[in-house]
């Protein structure tokens, strides 16, 4: 079997494989009558380490809309709160046959690990800073369907400049991004104050910007991000008011660098620090919302098709 760890692990093709699969369920979930056999008879547990809102129920409806048996776990009321590792809790929950684990956890590589570990596909949802593959693919199909409406019906994003800015150095969000954006022919920029911006971007191929109007300028798309304060450990915590003034994302500040730019926010947002609220419901502009909707197609298409070679079907080590 394969698992969905990040979209490091993916090529180009894979990742539009992955979202030519999801526009059926775009569609599907637009419906009535939200209910598929595809993943009958299958076990999902949802083993979730870290809070989430967005990712944890939008996993378990995806499964549930596919007929899958979806289970949660949640960390906080677990064994994992009377001591036991995380490689024993991969071992019990191995144990129990499930035939897909999503699994989201506050330490990069964990993810991995688990994998490693179980007879099943694994898929990330959130491993510390490192990745959140489905967001990034979410992203993608929201940013797609956001720019066919604009006319522009190409599959990928060529010619294209987006600005992702925000607490970079702790955001699993935007290595995801930057990797599946550029995968996907965009040019990313990465705009932080100086001591959240991690090493090496230019390397992953991101630029690196510190002011934020001047990422702004000519950006097709500005994606904001939250300051991530459970993951500073003291190292740099601005004021909110501060922040605001330097790298929230205001109306005068859209209008004056980039007029006709789409916005983004994976979040859970943070209105009046990093983004204002007349910005993040800008009807015609932010498609925050529609990023939700999408993250429920991306992940039935990414259950469907990690589950294919155990339902003998072709997987997509096949199909891609
Ligand atoms: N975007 C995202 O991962 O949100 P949650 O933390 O609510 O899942």
């Amino acid at each position: 079997h394969r698992d969905l760890l990040g979209i490091a692990k993916l090529e180009r093709h894979e990742i539009l494989f992955l979202l030519a699969e999801a526009e059926q369920w775009v569609s599907f979930n637009r419906g009535k009558a939200k209910h598929s056999d595809a993943l009958s008879g299958l076990t999902i547990i949802n083993a979730f380490f870290e809070n989430s809102t967005r990712t944890l129920l939008s996993f378990e409806i995806a499964g549930k809309r596919l007929g899958a048996d979806v289970v949660n776990m949640h960390a906080a009321q677990s064994s994992v709160k009377k001591g036991e590792t995380l490689i024993d809790t991969a071992i019990t929950l191995n144990a129990m046959r499930a035939d897909a684990l999503v699994i989201r956890h506050g330490s990069s590589g964990a993810v991995e690990l688990i994998a490693s570990k179980v007879d099943c596909p694994v898929l990330n949802a959130g491993d510390g800073q490192h990745e959140h593959p489905t967001q990034g693919l979410l992203d993608a199909l929201a940013l797609r369907h956001a720019l066919r409406e604009r006319g522009n019906n190409g599959e990928d994003f060529t010619g294209m400049t987006v600005t992702i800015c925000g607490d970079i150095l702790h955001s699993r969000v935007a290595r995801s991004n930057l990797l599946c954006l550029q995968a996907l022919g965009a040019s990313v920029r990465l705009c932080a104050p100086p001591a959240l911006m991690p090493a090496g971007v230019e390397a992953m191929g991101g630029q690196p910007f510190h002011d934020f109007d001047t990422a702004l300028k000519g950006s097709d798309v500005v994606m904001m991000l939250r300051l991530q304060n459970e993951r500073m450990q003291g190292a740099f915590i601005p004021s909110e008011r501060e922040y605001h003034h330097l790298y929230g994302l205001t109306q005068d500040r859209l209008q004056r660098h980039a007029p006709d730019a789409l916005v983004m926010h994976p979040g859970p947002m943070n209105r009046g620090v990093e983004i204002d609220s007349d910005v993040a419901d800008m009807l015609d502009r932010s498609i925050i919302t529609r990023q939700v909707e999408m993250g429920v197609a991306i992940r039935m298409a990414c259950l469907d098709v990690l589950t294919r070679r155990a339902r003998g079907i072709d997987g997509w080590e096949e199909l891609a």
